[in-house]
This record gives structure tokens, C-alpha cells and sequence, in this order.
């Protein structure tokens, strides 16, 4: 499973990308805004630092309108990903993009049609939100598994990223269900590493260790 990191924040970036658990970078508008920072000088330093596939969203809403700002996003760097909405001129912008080449990712993915039109349409990425589906009590785990269902009964290629991650557990199931991507907020990703008896068995280790008054090198 892929991880890409769902943040704007350079620092935050950096870190994680030092780890080598970092396998791309997804933004949105909320997530630019929150950076407080120019949008296309952002996506160009991101690029620079991080190798793999970088998700870049429009902002139009009209199929013409994303498809001009798409091609402007894709001189950016060769690994930027146009990210476009789950609407029909997203779709329609989609199928222009990856007739080009051009890798997409289709966001505010929330049912399996939609997905199954997005891999219709030749779609790199399909984001389906499960946070946020969550938030209304529906399971968004049960998306994540009918969209892999639909897919793999047709050996789409389109990929699932599993979006809108809140939680290590999110992470979990996501892996089980099958996603071939999750991106997850930094502090979640930090968190993957985390266990109390992880913990207190290295406290006993290294407390173990000195009394030997050993040293390895
Ligand atoms: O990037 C899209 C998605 O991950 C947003 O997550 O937490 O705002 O629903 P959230």
C-alpha cells in the first residue's frame, strides 16, 4: 500500500519524506488556504522535493475552465496529478487528460457509481472520502470495499486512494479493504508508529542494557 501525505505544510513534507514512508502528496484548496501560501509556487516546491506523484486541484468548476487550469497545473513538474471533482465536467475533463497522458486523480468521490465512472473515464486516482462519509453515519470503509469489488470484477486500473483519513485505525482498514493508496494527515501517518508496549519494552531494554556496562562499538 502507497502512502501520500494530505498536506500543503513544506516542513511537515520534508520530515516525512526523510523517512522514506512517503510515497506522494495530495492538497486541496482548504489545505492552500491553511498554508496561507501561492497555490501554483507551493505545488513547484513540493515537486522538487518529492519524487513521486503530486495531487494539484483545479478550481474552475466548468469543464472548460478545468481543463484550461489543468494544463496550466501539468507544466508545473512531471510528476503533478490534476485533481478534479466528481462532477460530469470533471469526468469530462478527466477522459481529456488521461487521453493526453496526463495523470488524474478524481476527488469527493462518495458512492460506488461514482467511482465506476471515474475508472470509466480512465481516471489515474479515485478519492472516495471516508472521513467525511463517517460524519453523516455511513461506513465509509464499505465504500473503499464495493469500489475494490467493482474494480477488480472489471480489472479496472484506476486506483484507490482512500481519502479523508482521521485515524491509525482508518489506516487499518483501509489496507484490509484493499486501497492501493491512502493519504492520510501527517500527524495520523506519525501516529502508524505508536505503541505503548512498543515503548515501555524499549525503556526496559535500554535500562536493561546499561546495567550490562556494555558497549557495541
Ligand atoms: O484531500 C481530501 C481529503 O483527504 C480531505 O479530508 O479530513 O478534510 O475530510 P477531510
Amino acid at each position: 500500500m502507497k502512502f501520500f501525505v494530505d498536506t500543503a505544510e513544506i516542513k511537515d513534507i520534508r520530515d516525512l519524506h526523510a523517512t522514506g514512508l512517503l510515497d506522494g502528496v495530495t492538497t486541496n484548496p482548504s489545505l492552500i488556504a491553511k498554508s496561507g501560501r501561492q497555490f501554483k509556487d507551493v505545488i513547484k516546491e513540493i515537486c522538487a522535493l518529492v519524487p513521486g506523484p503530486v495531487s494539484a486541484e483545479v478550481a474552475a468548476t466548468d469543464y472548460e475552465g478545468m481543463v484550461a487550469e489543468g494544463e496550466v497545473l501539468a507544466k508545473i513538474a512531471s510528476n503533478v496529478v490534476i485533481k478534479l471533482p466528481l462532477t460530469l465536467d470533471g469526468l469530462k475533463a478527466t477522459k481529456y487528460f488521461s487521453g493526453k497522458g496526463v495523470k488524474t486523480n478524481v476527488t469527493l468521490c462518495f458512492s460506488a457509481n461514482q467511482a465506476l465512472l471515474a475508472a470509466k473515464v480512465g481516471a489515474t486516482y479515485i478519492s472516495p472520502f471516508i472521513g467525511r462519509l463517517d460524519d453523516i453515519n455511513v461506513d465509509g470503509m464499505d465504500l473503499i470495499h464495493d469500489i475494490r469489488a467493482i474494480y477488480d470484477n472489471f480489472d479496472f486500473e484506476t486506483q484507490i486512494l482512500a481519502a479523508s483519513i482521521r485515524s491509525a485505525n482508518h489506516v487499518t482498514q483501509a489496507a484490509i479493504a484493499g486501497a492501493d493508496v491512502a493519504t492520510i494527515p501527517p500527524a495520523v501517518i506519525y501516529k502508524l508508529a505508536d505503541h505503548p508496549l512498543t515503548k515501555s519494552g524499549l525503556e526496559q531494554f535500554v535500562k536493561d542494557w546499561k546495567s550490562t556496562g556494555q558497549s557495541i562499538l
